[in-house]
């Protein structure tokens, strides 16, 4: 493996020379992002080694764990992102030497880090590099001429295919697709050196430029993939923005695209939708850090997983561990609830076979890494044990107690409680550090969110542990603290609070609905009830009841549908009815008079409502419970609570959840409004401390 003597040409690049070869290392942890001081740096640096009689080749390559990652995201919007020279005249000057430059790729290559390479003469890959163009997973496109020189190279299609869906493509298929020049198993500066002598013993001192190939039109192809973009995903503008700019490599002359290209990224850059999902992506990093957990706690792994209860928790509960092949037992009390799970189990693997995304073989070896008992005691040794049975507390803590006896010394005991006090469940076991909550989202082995709730004597060893274990059955953890409803829930118990206000003021469920999804919630909120089933909530209602205050203003509207055997889509009527079989949910007079009623009760003069004050009332509710939660410590982080919001609640990720989408209202404004609720209507919207000290402009910036 050569050894470069590396000397310092910017902040973040290195120069280096092995024989009549300049080496320029990009040196910019944690994914050599392509920042001004890296941009500078190459700059100097080609210049440098295209001044020096003695080198005859230039290999551009990344230190640590890859090539590059692209732009470095935390520049955008600062002066840095624009600074001299822009990645279009590092590539210009790659474009102009005649010292063939080639990029010699470790890792990845993605976005920015692509498109330098795409704009050197040559690239070589290892086995193990992962290449494409992200960026629309921000909100943005490629604009350092990715869309213009990926046709070129690959053509139009396979190109704008590979930008609108972000592909991160491995180097043996970026090879087939003659994207790269070669792939290579040795080490990857080894192989530049090889392959940079080939290059120089053929003598050829015109080295291939993307910019000089030819583009065929493609109107056709380019409107069967517009076509084909779900105008609701999340990036919809970016991925229309990122075709036009593939669509326009066609029209004009390189430089005219490059401009094109660079006029439609600054749009992106500059919007809305960009910023919400690069704070969620953000957001989704810094929710995996725990603020107390030092280096010295160490995590421990898990090999075995029991589960207790096979209703459709605990069967999307075990196969989530089978996806990621951690063998699990799956444990019920009856053998019949237990054959009916496992069916399901099945039935849900075959349903994604049918689609094509996983083989016979791999549907029989996930089911197989499931066993089945209707013995406790099968899941004795298992090194984390998730119960998901009846949310009761008594019926909890029985089961608790029971695992405190069977379970070996050591293993997490946790429960998918969606609300109930992990302190008092913890407190019947000897082993309360032991004790954790893991609230899974319902479908289990889909949805991407877990809030890992802590007790107050959990470990932190469980608590990383339990964090990173997430992370390899590919969830997104966010740290959460003991409350009712934890982060997720409880937010939703004053949203649903004042979908049933309005509801008695006037409006009617269906608009409630549409205004919300109309703002780009996934699902209106009296839908998802429906679809949640509405008698749990009614059981913590009635459980709660007694803590309720009095003098404030209640809403009979749920009580009353439910009291009518109502209890959603499983009862085929709910806030809706629904045909037998169906799942579209269809208004029902029973309940519009229903409502009526409740308004009458209540003394309440109905009115005609306006979808934009349904959806001001439901974001505040949101936004000011959030700030409740934080302010209580609930939530590590206000990031955490979007992070939450958009990964289990169906919250549009282009307006960054409901912390951010209040910093892009305006801290003040948000207070204002909701002193303006508080005066009118009462203290059940009491404003959070946090909040009005963030409208001060004096809440921490770290919450
Ligand atoms: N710029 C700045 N920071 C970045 C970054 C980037 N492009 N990509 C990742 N990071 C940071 C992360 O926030 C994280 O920071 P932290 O340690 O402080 O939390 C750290 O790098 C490590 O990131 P990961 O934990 O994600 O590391 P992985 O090894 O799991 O994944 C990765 C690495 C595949 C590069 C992944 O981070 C990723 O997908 N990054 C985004 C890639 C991307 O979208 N690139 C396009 C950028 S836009 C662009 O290039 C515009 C251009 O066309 C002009």
């Amino acid at each position: 493996m050569v050894h470069l003597a590396h000397q310092s040409i910017s902040d973040s690049v290195s120069y280096s020379q092995f024989e009549n070869i300049a080496f320029l290392t990009i040196q910019n942890p944690p994914v050599n992002g392509l920042g001004d001081t890296v941009r500078e740096g190459l700059y100097s640096g080609l210049e440098r080694a295209q001044n020096d009689s003695e080198i005859q080749a230039i290999v551009i390559c990344g230190e640590g764990k890859m090539f590059s990652g692209g732009a470095d995201i935390r520049q955008f919007n600062t002066p840095k992102a624009n600074a001299k020279p822009m990645l279009r005249d590092v590539i210009k000057k790659i474009s102009q030497s005649v010292k063939p430059v080639i990029a010699a790729i470790h890792g990845a290559a993605l976005g920015g880090g692509l498109e330098l390479a795409l704009g050197c003469h040559y690239r070589i890959a290892s086995s193990d590099a992962k290449l494409g163009l992200p960026e629309v997973n921000l909100g943005l496109l490629p604009g350092g001429g990715g869309t213009q020189r990926l046709p070129r190279l690959i053509g139009v299609e396979p190109a704008a295919r590979m930008i609108v869906n972000a592909a991160m493509i491995n180097s043996q298929k970026t090879l087939e697709l003659g994207l790269i020049d070669q792939v290579v198993s040795i080490d990857i500066l080894d192989a530049a050196i090889d392959f940079a002598k080939k290059r120089l013993v053929q003598g050829d001192q015109k080295h291939p430029v993307i910019e000089h190939l030819p583009l065929s039109p493609s109107e056709a192809q380019i409107e069967t993939i517009r076509n084909e973009l779900n105008p609701k995903a999340r990036n919809a503008r970016a991925q229309r923005a990122a075709l036009d700019c593939v669509a326009h490599a066609g029209t004009g002359d390189f430089e005219q695209g490059l401009d094109y290209e660079r006029a439609r990224f600054e749009e992106l850059v500059k919007g809305i939708e960009s910023h919400s999902l690069r704070h969620i992506f953000f957001a989704e990093k810094q929710a995996l850090k725990v603020k107390d957990l030092t280096d010295e706690v160490k995590a421990f792994s898990i090999t075995t997983v029991g589960v207790i209860g096979a209703g459709t928790m605990g069967t999307g509960i075990a196969m989530a561990y089978a996806n990621a092949g951690i063998p699990v037992t799956l444990f019920e009390v009856n053998q019949t609830a237990l054959d009916r799970g496992l069916a399901t189990i099945r039935k849900n693997y075959e349903a994604t076979g049918a689609k094509g995304k996983i083989s016979p073989e791999e549907i029989e070896r996930r089911i197989a890494s499931i066993s089945s008992s209707t013995n406790l005691a099968s899941i004795a040794q298992a090194d984390l044990v998730i119960e998901a049975v009846f949310e009761d507390m008594e019926v909890k803590k029985k089961l608790f107690l029971e695992l405190d006896h069977i379970c070996k010394s050591g293993a997490i005991l946790a429960s998918n409680t969606s609300r109930l006090d992990v302190n008092e469940i913890a407190s019947v076991t000897s082993r309360p550090q032991d004790v954790i909550g893991l609230h899974f989202f319902s479908p289990a082995n889909v949805m991407r969110l877990l809030e890992v709730v802590r007790g107050s004597k959990t470990s932190l060893e469980v608590i990383a542990t339990c964090m990173s274990m997430a992370q390899k059955i590919g969830k997104t953890p966010v740290l959460v603290g003991v409350c009712e409803g934890f982060v997720g829930n409880r937010m939703l118990t004053p949203y649903w609070r004042e979908a049933w206000f309005l509801l008695e003021e006037g409006a009617t469920p269906n608009q409630i609905d549409h205004a919300l999804t109309d703002f780009g919630m996934a699902m209106g909120p009296l839908r998802m009830a429906d679809l949640a089933g509405l008698d749990i909530n009614w059981v913590t209602r009635k459980r709660l009841a007694p803590t309720r205050r009095p003098d404030l203003r209640y809403s009979k509207v749920a009580d009353r549908i439910c009291e009518a055997g109502r209890f959603g889509q499983k009862t085929g009527a709910g806030f809706y009815k629904y045909s037998p079989g169906s799942r579209l949910p269809e208004p029902d007079p029973v309940v519009d008079e229903m409502i009526k009623e409740c308004a009458l009760e209540a003394g309440i003069t109905r009115r005609s409502i306006t979808d934009a004050e349904i959806v001001e009332r439901c974001m505040l509710a949101l936004i000011n419970e959030a700030c409740w939660i934080l302010q209580e410590g609930i939530a590590q982080r206000s990031s955490d609570v979007d992070v939450v919001y958009v990964n289990g609640y169906g919250f549009p990720a282009w307006r960054g959840g409901p912390l951010f989408y209040a910093e892009t209202l305006g801290w003040k404004n948000v207070y204002e409004k909701l002193l303006k609720l508080r005066v009118a209507q009462g203290d059940h919207w009491a404003i959070s401390p946090y909040l009005i000290a963030k409208a001060e402009g004096i809440a921490s910036a770290s919450t």
